[in-house]
C-alpha cells in the first residue's frame, strides 16, 4: 500500500517541497517521452544505449542521455555493459502505468482552472476544454482511446479485490453500466462462466470498444448496447457500476439509479464500486481522485453515510459490502 503520509511531509520544508515538486513534474514528462517513444518497451526487450534510444524516439542524443540519467539515478532505470541502460523491475511498472501518466495531460491542462472554473460553476475541465469531458471525448476520439485504455488498466488493478474478497450471487446477465472497454464486463464472465454480458455505453464509446470485444472469446457471450444511463438501460439481474456514481452530483446520480430500477429484473441487484471516503479525513488515494472529480467533472468521492442516504433516497438500500482499504469497495444494493 502506497503511503499517502509522504504527502504532507513534503511540506517541512521549502527545499523538500521544491525537490519533490521538480521530481514530480519533470519525472511524469521524462516518463511520459520515454513511453511514448518506445524506450521503455526497447530496454524491456534488452539494454540499449543512449544514442540507439536517441534514434528511436526521434530526438538529439545529448537530450536523450540527460533523460536517461534521470531515471538512471532514481533508479527506474540501471547502467547496463558498455555505457549501455538496462530495465530494471521499476521500468516494467514505468510501462504499466504508462497509460496513468498519459492521462496527466488533462488534469495538469484542466487542474490551474480550478479556481477560476469554480467561481463561475463550472468544471475546470469544461473550463479548459470549452464542453463537458465526455462530450469532449465524444468530439476527440483519440482522446477516448486513451481515457478507455487507463480506465483498463484501473480496473486491472481493483479485478482481484473484486473477484476474490468478493462473491456475487447467481446471475444469469449482468450489465456494466458505463462499461468503457468492456475489461471488467470481459473479467466478469472469465469468472462466472454461465452469465451473458451487457457492455452500456455512450454509443461512441461502445463503438470504440467493439474491436477487441468482437476479438475476444467471449464474445458470443456479450452482447453491445450503446445509449446513455439518464435515459434508458437495458433488463439485467445484475448491475455493474464501477467509477460511475463517483463522476456526478447526488441529483444525477438519482437519476442514474431511477433508470436502473426501471429496467431491472425482480430480484436484480446493483453493485456500485467505488471508493468510500473514511468519515474522519485521513491520507488515502480516495481523498486525491475526491479532488480529481472536482477537476474533470461535477462528481465526488462519498462516505458510507453519503452514499446510504443517497441510495435510500433513490429506493434502494445497501444489502452488502465489502470495503477496500486500499482502493475500490463494491457496494451491493437491492431494492427497498
Ligand atoms: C470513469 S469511467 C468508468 C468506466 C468503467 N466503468 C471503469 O470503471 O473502468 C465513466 C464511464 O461512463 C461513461 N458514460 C458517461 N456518460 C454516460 C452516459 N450518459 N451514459 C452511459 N455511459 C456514460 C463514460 O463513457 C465512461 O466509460
Amino acid at each position: 500500500m502506497v503511503d499517502s503520509r509522504a504527502f504532507g511531509q513534503h511540506f517541512d520544508s521549502l527545499d523538500a517541497v521544491i525537490g519533490w515538486g521538480h521530481d514530480v513534474i519533470f519525472g511524469t514528462a521524462v516518463i511520459v517521452l520515454a513511453n511514448r517513444a518506445g524506450v521503455t518497451a526497447r530496454l524491456l526487450a534488452g539494454p540499449a544505449t543512449a544514442v540507439e534510444l536517441a534514434q528511436l524516439a526521434a530526438i538529439p542524443a545529448d537530450k536523450m542521455a540527460r533523460m536517461l540519467d534521470f531515471l538512471l539515478a532514481h533508479e527506474v532505470i540501471a547502467r547496463g555493459r558498455e555505457g549501455a541502460f538496462m530495465a530494471t523491475a521499476r521500468t516494467a511498472i514505468m510501462l504499466e502505468a504508462a497509460d496513468f501518466f498519459t492521462i496527466t495531460e488533462f488534469t495538469n491542462a484542466a487542474g490551474p482552472q480550478l479556481l477560476p472554473a469554480l467561481q463561475q460553476g463550472i468544471t475546470p475541465f469544461a473550463a479548459r476544454y470549452g464542453v463537458p469531458v465526455f462530450d469532449h471525448f465524444h468530439a476527440h476520439p483519440e482522446d477516448a482511446a486513451k481515457f478507455g485504455k487507463y480506465m483498463g488498466l484501473m480496473t486491472r488493478r481493483v479485478e482481484q479485490f473484486i473477484f476474490r474478497q468478493h462473491r456475487f450471487g447467481p446471475f444469469a446477465t449482468v450489465a456494466d453500466i458505463g462499461g468503457s472497454m468492456g475489461d471488467l464486463l470481459l473479467a466478469t464472465l472469465r469468472e462466472y462462466p454461465i452469465a451473458r454480458g451487457i457492455l452500456f455505453d455512450r454509443p461512441d464509446v461502445v463503438e470504440l470498444a467493439r474491436p477487441a470485444i468482437t476479438a475476444s472469446p467471449l464474445a458470443k457471450r456479450v452482447e453491445i448496447v450503446g445509449g446513455s444511463f439518464f435515459e434508458q438501460v437495458p433488463a439485467a439481474d445484475l448491475y455493474m457500476l464501477k467509477q460511475i456514481l463517483h463522476d456526478w452530483d447526488d441529483h444525477e446520480c438519482r437519476e442514474i439509479l431511477a433508470c436502473i430500477r426501471a429496467a431491472m429484473n425482480p430480484g436484480a441487484r446493483v453493485a456500485i464500486i467505488d471508493h468510500v471516503l473514511s468519515d474522519v479525513p485521513e491520507p488515502s488515494e480516495s481523498l486525491s481522485t475526491d479532488i480529481a472529480m472536482m477537476v474533470w467533472d461535477t462528481g465526488r468521492e462519498r462516505k458510507l453515510g453519503e452514499f446510504s442516504a443517497l441510495f435510500a433516497a433513490s429506493g434502494f438500500r445497501i444489502d452488502r459490502r465489502t470495503p477496500n482499504p486500499n482502493g475500490h469497495s463494491v457496494i451491493e444494493l437491492v431494492l427497498g
